[in-house]
């Protein structure tokens, strides 16, 4: 395939702007053409970084046009699992942030879908696999001298947010991220779970101010995920693991060690974009070098839906105060 892929860019927020601006400057081999956005002066500032791309006003328009090649989705949650379906119908390959879905039924649908495609178009926007942080802790894993995981702990901070969040939204919005984690650097499938939160305020019982999630893993190893709705002192992602003869995490971050007024210490990111600045040029790299050998290869809509699954049984666990199985669909043979 030698001219570039043309990609079209649904939502041009943090997210989508991100993207758009990476594949314009840090992607050979691709070229931003069409952006969306309900926000037309967001589109149309985005489309201006992006070398002159075309802004349309419709994100169904978009995956139909002819001039688009591949998508990428980065409007909010509600709009994914519509959006995914028309790019499997459209047969365009799609980059879609997670989570796939804000219900198991609609991933369920966008899974069947892919399915019977029989071909894999959909990647999730899953970026920690490619944070250098965490393939580091792979690498270690995978090396063997640890042994096998035992217990996987996961740490996520956010700055804050205006208002609080509900439990449902930091589960699905931002744990499905740790679930994800949690699923590929142990190399196992989650089995149960059991849920507890601290509301935000004590008269919202749904708000949630931290959220800790138990894992239980099928092969036998525990695992725990903590989400820090508001810091309060910026944005961290960490993972520890214990391991049969040994531990490992993601280590210190490589931001300097500063001493000024008094004071020793290191930054820490004030948000995702910061924190996994690389990661997210890398899977953009990966991704159009993978569709332009033949198809993706980065996290599936299998993972997507198996990490919403694990959200479900982290939002029933909430309701109930009991630790709940995972209830899944068949894994389709399109996912190995
Ligand atoms: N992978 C990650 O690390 C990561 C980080 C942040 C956000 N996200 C995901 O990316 C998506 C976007 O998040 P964000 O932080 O950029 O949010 P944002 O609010 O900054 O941007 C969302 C944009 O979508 C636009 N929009 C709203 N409804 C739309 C629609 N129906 N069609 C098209 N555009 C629409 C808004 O005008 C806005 O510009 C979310 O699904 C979020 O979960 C992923």
């Amino acid at each position: 395939m030698g001219s570039a892929l043309r990609i079209g860019v649904i939502g041009a927020g943090g997210m989508g702007g991100r993207h758009a601006r990476n594949l314009t400057t840090h992607v050979p081999g691709a070229q931003v053409s069409l952006i969306m956005d309900l926000d037309q002066a967001r589109a149309d500032a985005t489309a201006a970084a992006c070398g002159g791309a075309r802004t349309c006003a419709d994100g169904q328009a978009l995956i139909r046009d002819p001039e688009v090649d591949a998508v990428v989705i980065a409007s909010p949650d509600p709009t994914h699992a519509e959006l995914a379906l028309a790019c499997l119908a459209a047969g365009k390959p799609v980059l879609c942030e997670k989570p796939l879905a804000t219900s198991l039924a609609d991933a369920e649908r966008v899974v069947r879908a892919e399915a019977e495609l029989g071909r894999r178009l959909i990647q999730l926007g899953f970026m920690r696999v490619y944070d250098p942080a965490h393939r580091a802790l792979q690498a270690a894993l995978t090396e063997g001298r640890l042994g096998r995981p035992l217990l996987f702990r996961g740490l996520h901070t956010n700055l804050a947010t205006g208002h609080p969040r509900s439990a449902a939204d930091v589960i699905i919005n931002s744990a499905v991220h740790d679930f994800h984690s949690a699923r590929w650097l142990m190399a196992d499938e989650v089995a149960s779970v059991q849920a507890q939160h601290v509301p935000a305020r004590p008269d919202q019982p749904d708000s949630c101010r931290l959220l800790l999630v138990q894992l239980r893993f099928a092969g036998g190893a525990l695992g725990s995920v903590e989400v820090n709705a508001a810091s309060g002192y910026g944005y961290e992602v960490e993972v520890a693991l214990t391991c049969e003869h040994g531990m490992a995490s993601t280590g210190p971050q490589p931001e300097p060690w500063l001493r000024s007024a008094g004071q020793q210490g290191q930054a820490v990111p004030p948000d995702w974009l910061v924190r996994f600045e690389q990661a997210y040029v890398l899977e953009l790299q990966d991704w159009i070098r993978s569709l332009r050998a033949g198809q993706a290869h980065g996290p599936s809509a299998w993972d997507g839906y198996i990490s919403l699954a694990i959200a479900e049984a982290a939002r029933h666990s909430l309701a109930s105060g009991q630790p709940t199985g995972i209830t899944a669909m068949a894994r389709p043979a399109l996912y190995g």
